[in-house]
Protein backbone atom coordinates (compact mmCIF):
# COMPACT_ATOMS: atom_id res chain seq x y z
CA UNK A 1 0.00 0.00 0.00
CA UNK A 2 1.08 3.69 -0.97
CA UNK A 3 2.50 5.02 2.22
CA UNK A 4 2.69 8.39 1.04
CA UNK A 5 0.06 10.51 2.98
CA UNK A 6 -2.11 12.53 0.50
CA UNK A 7 -3.12 15.27 2.47
CA UNK A 8 0.59 16.83 2.92
CA UNK A 9 1.74 19.18 1.03
CA UNK A 10 2.95 18.53 -2.64
CA UNK A 11 5.80 20.45 -1.74
CA UNK A 12 7.00 18.93 1.17
CA UNK A 13 6.69 15.53 -0.14
CA UNK A 14 9.11 16.95 -3.50
CA UNK A 15 11.73 18.00 -0.40
CA UNK A 16 11.46 15.30 1.54
CA UNK A 17 11.69 12.74 -1.42
CA UNK A 18 13.17 14.46 -4.42
CA UNK A 19 12.44 11.63 -6.78
CA UNK A 20 8.98 12.23 -6.43
CA UNK A 21 9.48 15.50 -8.47
CA UNK A 22 10.18 13.44 -11.67
CA UNK A 23 6.62 12.31 -11.08
CA UNK A 24 5.20 15.15 -10.34
CA UNK A 25 6.88 16.46 -13.92
CA UNK A 26 5.26 13.39 -16.08
CA UNK A 27 1.46 13.92 -14.36
CA UNK A 28 1.74 17.88 -14.80
CA UNK A 29 1.59 18.97 -11.06
CA UNK A 30 2.84 22.24 -10.12
CA UNK A 31 5.20 21.70 -7.07
CA UNK A 32 6.61 24.50 -7.09
CA UNK A 33 4.74 27.66 -7.47
CA UNK A 34 1.37 26.09 -5.65
CA UNK A 35 3.83 23.49 -3.11
CA UNK A 36 1.32 24.51 -0.64
CA UNK A 37 -1.40 22.40 -1.86
CA UNK A 38 -1.66 18.82 -0.39
CA UNK A 39 -0.80 16.17 -2.97
CA UNK A 40 -5.04 15.36 -3.62
CA UNK A 41 -5.41 19.58 -4.08
CA UNK A 42 -2.64 19.05 -6.66
CA UNK A 43 -3.89 16.20 -8.53
CA UNK A 44 -7.40 17.91 -8.24
CA UNK A 45 -6.17 20.86 -9.70
CA UNK A 46 -4.18 19.20 -12.88
CA UNK A 47 -7.00 16.56 -13.67
CA UNK A 48 -4.29 13.94 -12.59
CA UNK A 49 -6.16 10.63 -11.06
CA UNK A 50 -4.58 9.81 -7.52
CA UNK A 51 -4.61 6.82 -7.12
CA UNK A 52 -2.49 6.90 -10.32
CA UNK A 53 0.23 8.92 -9.02
CA UNK A 54 0.47 7.55 -5.62
CA UNK A 55 0.84 4.39 -7.31
CA UNK A 56 3.82 6.13 -9.27
CA UNK A 57 5.17 7.23 -6.37
CA UNK A 58 5.50 4.16 -4.97
CA UNK A 59 7.68 2.95 -7.71
CA UNK A 60 9.38 5.82 -8.11
CA UNK A 61 10.36 5.99 -4.50
CA UNK A 62 12.99 3.68 -2.73
CA UNK A 63 10.27 4.25 0.09
CA UNK A 64 8.21 2.00 -1.17
CA UNK A 65 11.08 -0.86 -1.48
CA UNK A 66 9.18 -2.32 1.75
CA UNK A 67 5.79 -2.87 0.08
CA UNK A 68 7.66 -4.11 -3.11
CA UNK A 69 6.41 -7.45 -4.34
CA UNK A 70 8.89 -10.78 -3.61
CA UNK A 71 10.46 -10.47 -7.19
CA UNK A 72 12.45 -13.75 -5.84
CA UNK A 73 9.50 -15.41 -7.32
CA UNK A 74 8.52 -13.69 -10.27
CA UNK A 75 8.86 -14.76 -13.89
CA UNK A 76 11.82 -13.15 -15.73
CA UNK A 77 9.11 -11.23 -17.96
CA UNK A 78 7.44 -9.93 -15.15
CA UNK A 79 10.81 -9.04 -13.28
CA UNK A 80 12.09 -7.15 -16.92
CA UNK A 81 9.12 -5.33 -17.29
CA UNK A 82 9.50 -3.89 -13.98
CA UNK A 83 12.54 -3.35 -14.49
CA UNK A 84 12.31 -1.15 -17.38
CA UNK A 85 9.54 0.45 -16.34
CA UNK A 86 10.88 2.12 -13.10
CA UNK A 87 14.62 1.75 -12.38
CA UNK A 88 15.37 2.50 -16.22
CA UNK A 89 13.37 5.06 -16.87
CA UNK A 90 14.19 6.58 -13.14
CA UNK A 91 17.82 6.60 -14.74
CA UNK A 92 17.06 7.78 -17.91
CA UNK A 93 14.80 10.87 -16.51
CA UNK A 94 17.25 11.59 -13.92
CA UNK A 95 20.61 11.75 -16.61
CA UNK A 96 17.75 14.38 -18.83
CA UNK A 97 17.56 16.67 -15.79
CA UNK A 98 21.31 16.04 -14.18
CA UNK A 99 22.40 16.72 -18.09
CA UNK A 100 21.04 20.44 -17.74
CA UNK A 101 21.84 20.85 -14.11
CA UNK A 102 25.18 19.40 -13.29
CA UNK A 103 27.20 21.75 -15.70
CA UNK A 104 25.25 24.75 -14.81
CA UNK A 105 26.10 24.39 -11.49
CA UNK A 106 29.81 23.46 -11.74
CA UNK A 107 30.29 26.82 -13.82
CA UNK A 108 28.55 28.88 -11.31
CA UNK A 109 30.19 27.75 -8.51
CA UNK A 110 33.14 25.95 -9.78
CA UNK A 111 35.50 28.72 -8.55
CA UNK A 112 35.03 28.53 -5.04
CA UNK A 113 34.20 24.76 -5.31
CA UNK A 114 36.68 23.17 -8.00
CA UNK A 115 35.75 19.33 -7.36
CA UNK A 116 33.07 20.09 -9.44
CA UNK A 117 34.53 20.23 -12.85
CA UNK A 118 35.43 16.79 -11.86
CA UNK A 119 32.18 15.63 -10.84
CA UNK A 120 30.98 17.16 -13.89
CA UNK A 121 33.21 14.77 -15.74
CA UNK A 122 32.48 11.59 -13.69
CA UNK A 123 28.35 12.03 -14.21
CA UNK A 124 28.90 12.58 -17.72
CA UNK A 125 31.03 9.15 -18.12
CA UNK A 126 28.41 7.61 -15.79
CA UNK A 127 25.36 8.92 -18.02
CA UNK A 128 26.92 7.65 -21.30
CA UNK A 129 28.17 4.04 -19.60
CA UNK A 130 24.53 3.55 -17.73
CA UNK A 131 22.66 4.93 -21.10
CA UNK A 132 24.67 2.47 -23.44
CA UNK A 133 24.06 -0.43 -21.09
CA UNK A 134 19.91 -0.26 -20.41
CA UNK A 135 19.85 -0.28 -24.59
CA UNK A 136 21.95 -3.43 -24.24
CA UNK A 137 19.78 -4.77 -21.62
CA UNK A 138 16.64 -3.38 -23.44
CA UNK A 139 17.15 -4.42 -27.01
CA UNK A 140 19.54 -7.88 -25.89
CA UNK A 141 19.48 -9.33 -22.87
CA UNK A 142 15.78 -8.85 -21.53
CA UNK A 143 14.06 -10.04 -24.71
CA UNK A 144 16.29 -13.06 -24.28
CA UNK A 145 15.27 -13.58 -21.09
CA UNK A 146 11.65 -13.29 -22.24
CA UNK A 147 12.16 -16.03 -25.24
CA UNK A 148 13.75 -18.17 -22.15
CA UNK A 149 10.60 -18.03 -20.09
CA UNK A 150 8.49 -19.31 -23.00
CA UNK A 151 9.09 -23.11 -22.71
CA UNK A 152 7.22 -23.79 -25.85
CA UNK A 153 9.23 -21.52 -28.12
CA UNK A 154 12.09 -22.51 -30.21
CA UNK A 155 15.54 -21.07 -28.86
CA UNK A 156 16.31 -18.55 -31.21
CA UNK A 157 18.84 -16.63 -29.97
CA UNK A 158 22.52 -16.83 -30.97
CA UNK A 159 24.47 -20.05 -30.79
CA UNK A 160 26.29 -19.02 -27.50
CA UNK A 161 25.13 -18.93 -24.03
CA UNK A 162 23.50 -16.31 -22.11
CA UNK A 163 26.22 -16.40 -19.52
CA UNK A 164 28.18 -14.19 -22.13
CA UNK A 165 25.80 -11.10 -21.95
CA UNK A 166 25.53 -11.11 -18.22
CA UNK A 167 28.87 -11.61 -17.84
CA UNK A 168 29.26 -8.35 -19.89
CA UNK A 169 26.54 -6.61 -18.11
CA UNK A 170 27.84 -7.51 -14.68
CA UNK A 171 31.38 -6.15 -15.52
CA UNK A 172 29.11 -2.85 -16.56
CA UNK A 173 27.40 -2.89 -13.08
CA UNK A 174 30.83 -3.01 -11.55
CA UNK A 175 32.15 0.31 -13.54
CA UNK A 176 28.62 1.75 -12.21
CA UNK A 177 29.36 1.01 -8.85
CA UNK A 178 32.80 2.52 -9.12
CA UNK A 179 32.01 5.77 -10.25
CA UNK A 180 29.05 6.04 -8.02
CA UNK A 181 31.89 6.06 -5.20
CA UNK A 182 33.87 8.64 -6.87
CA UNK A 183 30.75 11.12 -6.64
CA UNK A 184 29.89 10.09 -3.36
CA UNK A 185 33.46 11.06 -2.79
CA UNK A 186 33.05 14.19 -5.04
CA UNK A 187 29.98 15.54 -3.26
CA UNK A 188 31.37 15.16 0.77
CA UNK A 189 28.84 11.67 1.20
CA UNK A 190 26.22 13.32 -0.91
CA UNK A 191 25.81 16.23 1.54
CA UNK A 192 26.12 20.08 0.04
CA UNK A 193 27.81 22.77 1.71
CA UNK A 194 25.68 24.78 4.00
CA UNK A 195 25.47 28.17 1.52
CA UNK A 196 24.73 25.78 -1.33
CA UNK A 197 21.54 26.83 -3.84
CA UNK A 198 18.39 25.47 -4.65
CA UNK A 199 20.08 24.21 -7.92
CA UNK A 200 23.39 22.87 -6.15
CA UNK A 201 21.24 20.92 -3.64
CA UNK A 202 18.57 19.53 -6.27
CA UNK A 203 22.02 18.20 -7.83
CA UNK A 204 23.03 16.67 -4.92
CA UNK A 205 20.05 14.97 -3.98
CA UNK A 206 19.26 13.46 -7.67
CA UNK A 207 23.00 12.21 -7.29
CA UNK A 208 22.20 10.46 -3.95
CA UNK A 209 18.38 9.00 -5.12
CA UNK A 210 19.88 7.71 -8.40
CA UNK A 211 22.60 5.86 -6.25
CA UNK A 212 19.98 4.51 -4.40
CA UNK A 213 18.07 3.19 -6.90
CA UNK A 214 21.15 1.76 -9.00
CA UNK A 215 21.70 -0.11 -5.73
CA UNK A 216 18.14 -1.81 -5.87
CA UNK A 217 18.42 -2.08 -9.93
CA UNK A 218 21.73 -3.90 -9.75
CA UNK A 219 20.71 -5.97 -6.88
CA UNK A 220 17.48 -6.99 -8.97
CA UNK A 221 19.52 -8.05 -11.85
CA UNK A 222 22.61 -9.64 -10.43
CA UNK A 223 20.37 -11.75 -8.12
CA UNK A 224 17.15 -12.40 -9.28
CA UNK A 225 17.14 -11.52 -12.51
CA UNK A 226 20.46 -13.12 -13.87
CA UNK A 227 20.58 -16.40 -11.92
CA UNK A 228 17.04 -17.35 -13.25
CA UNK A 229 18.15 -16.67 -16.75
CA UNK A 230 21.35 -19.18 -16.00
CA UNK A 231 18.78 -21.91 -14.23
CA UNK A 232 16.33 -21.50 -17.35
CA UNK A 233 18.88 -22.11 -20.15
CA UNK A 234 20.32 -25.17 -18.42
CA UNK A 235 17.06 -26.45 -17.62
CA UNK A 236 16.30 -25.96 -21.60
CA UNK A 237 19.65 -27.31 -22.40
CA UNK A 238 18.90 -30.74 -20.14
CA UNK A 239 15.46 -30.87 -21.66
CA UNK A 240 17.60 -30.71 -25.23
CA UNK A 241 19.86 -33.61 -24.20
CA UNK A 242 17.10 -35.99 -22.90
CA UNK A 243 15.14 -35.94 -26.59
CA UNK A 244 18.68 -36.99 -27.82
CA UNK A 245 19.96 -33.63 -29.16
CA UNK A 246 22.71 -31.54 -28.94
CA UNK A 247 22.37 -28.52 -26.74
CA UNK A 248 23.40 -25.23 -28.90
CA UNK A 249 26.26 -24.91 -26.16
FE1 LIG B 1 19.18 -2.49 -15.90
FE1 LIG C 1 22.15 -3.66 -15.68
Amino acid sequence: MPRIDASVPIGKIGADMPRSLAVFERFGLDYCCQGVRTLREACRMSNADLDEVLRALCEMTGEAAGSERDWASATMTELADHIERTHHAFARESFARLAVLVPKVAAHHGAAHPELHDLERVVARLREEMLDHMIREDRVLFPWLRRLDRKSEIHTGPPWSVRRPIDCMMHDHNEVGQMFREIKDLTNNFTPPDNACASFRAMVGLLRDLERDTHVHIHKENNILFPAGVRAEEARAGAVHGHAAESPN
